[in-house]
């Protein structure tokens, strides 16, 4: 087979037999394709895409690429959920913990961030001492023995992807539907949970931008699940989520959202992710999960189950209750609002880069994140806020006042004044796969 006729089949728009794209991914890991051949074929794949065969032959080849996690020897069935990624998305932290409290088992393989902020990873490891490299079988006893864990996803899980993702991201080839697809649910289903959960992001923080362009990704993968019992929310990404962005802030919001105190909508959107997990992995409907879960945030159990999770990889627990423990920030600074209105539009990508400049995000791969940096909002969306009052506090470690300021003009780029007051917006556009309640 030759490497050069797949790339000139693909760029023609044929599509690819299952042999080729075997070789393809199989000769890519083993060094014997090339970057420069590589990089032509997924170029040409974002111009002319997969049809659906194509992409699950893709996805099932890269989720076989490493190691393939067996959880059958849990008690329960075991779900995951998966992000397209957004700005202030601490879902994990909140939705992992609420789960487990009604009964359910999540064991979850996440990752770090590259990009605005951290990922679920650099979250959790903002709180001292947290552990993230678990061994498998130190990962399978915890989620047997308190329905929880959450452990830094390694190399060895489709290695496939990890290698293609790279050249994507040096190639400006990570937006095509069928790789994005295909990418995310090889991980998963390396992973090895029964029951998916996806959150597809739509909107300004999110890599698709409108809400037909996440319909059809999240389509995509509910096809690719290979048996699995996949589901997808398709959500607003148009403002962050919640009110805090940056690692240690996140971990504070998500505390108090699992003490049933925290921000409406990311509650309200995290009660539908937890119970569309348990619908898929347990017996009862959605309508019956919500409400368990709403009574899991208002009685305790989900905070608990937090705290249980934190002690049980090393963390010191007691900073969820006392966030002056985290690390802190040596510089927190207001941005004044310019003028008197509402509030009718928050860039949330914007917002993110701004929280990236404080130190909260990763500019390179290996670079070190600053758990202490972020942003909170004072002010969002439909809110009214007077000239010369305070619509964020900024967090940083940074000395460069320059670079503070810049980070505060950035942000200020991204909200928009009207006299109007606007129309709330939903938050969840809509779900596709099993549990169409
Ligand atoms: N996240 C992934 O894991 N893969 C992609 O291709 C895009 C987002």
């Amino acid at each position: 087979m030759l490497m050069r006729e797949i790339i000139r089949k693909k760029r023609d728009g044929e599509a690819l037999t299952d042999a080729e794209i075997a070789f393809f991914i199989r000769g890519y890991l083993n060094g014997k394709i090339r970057d420069f051949e590589a990089s032509a074929l997924l170029m040409a794949i974002c111009f002319q895409g997969m049809d659906e065969r194509e992409t699950l032959t893709l996805t099932l080849e890269m989720a076989r690429s490493g190691e393939q996690l067996d959880l059958s020897s849990l008690s329960g069935v075991a779900a995951d959920k998966h992000s397209t990624g957004g700005v202030g998305d601490k879902t994990t932290l909140i939705v992992a913990p609420l789960v487990a409290a009604m009964g359910g088992r999540v064991a979850k393989m996440s990752g770090r961030g590259l990009g605005h902020t951290g990922g679920t990873i650099d979250k959790l490891e903002a709180i001292p001492g947290f552990q993230t490299s678990l061994s498998r079988k130190r990962f399978l006893r915890q989620v047997e023995e308190i329905g929880l864990c959450v452990a830094g996803q390694t190399g060895e899980l489709a290695p496939a992807d990890k290698a293609l993702y790279s050249l994507r991201d040096a190639t400006s080839t990570v937006e095509s539907i069928p790789l994005i697809a295909s990418s995310i649910m090889s991980k998963k289903l390396a992973a090895g949970a029964q029951c998916i959960v996806l959150d597809v992001k739509c909107g300004s923080g999110a890599f698709m931008k409108t809400e037909e362009q996440a319909r059809q990704l999240a389509q995509e993968m509910v096809r690719r699940g290979a048996g699995r019992r996949v589901s997808a929310l398709i959500t607003n990404m148009d403002i962050p989520l919640g009110y805090a962005i940056g690692n240690a802030l996140e971990v504070i919001e998500a505390a108090e959202i699992l003490r049933g105190r925290g921000d409406q909508a990311l509650t309200r959107l995290c009660v539908a992710l937890s119970a569309q997990m348990m619908a898929l992995s347990a017996q009862g409907s959605i309508a019956f999960y919500e409400k368990k879960a709403e009574a899991a945030l208002q009685d305790g159990s989900a905070f608990q189950k937090l705290r249980e999770l934190v002690r049980a990889q090393g963390g010191d627990d007691s900073v969820l209750e006392h966030p002056e423990r985290f690390p802190q920030a040596k510089v927190k600074m207001p941005v004044l609002s310019p003028e008197s209105g509402f509030i009718i539009h928050m860039d949330a990508e914007l917002i993110g880069r701004a929280a990236m400049l404080l130190g909260a995000g990763r500019v390179e791969k290996e670079g070190a994140i600053d758990p202490a940096a972020g942003i909170v909002l004072r002010k969002k969306t439909g809110d009214f806020v007077h000239r010369g009052e305070t619509v964020a506090q900024l967090f940083t470690n940074l000395e460069a006042e320059g670079q503070i300021a810049q980070a505060a003009a950035l942000f200020l780029t991204a909200i928009h004044f009207s006299q109007i007051q606007p129309v709330e917006e939903a938050l969840i556009y809509n779900v596709i796969g099993e549990n169409r309640e």
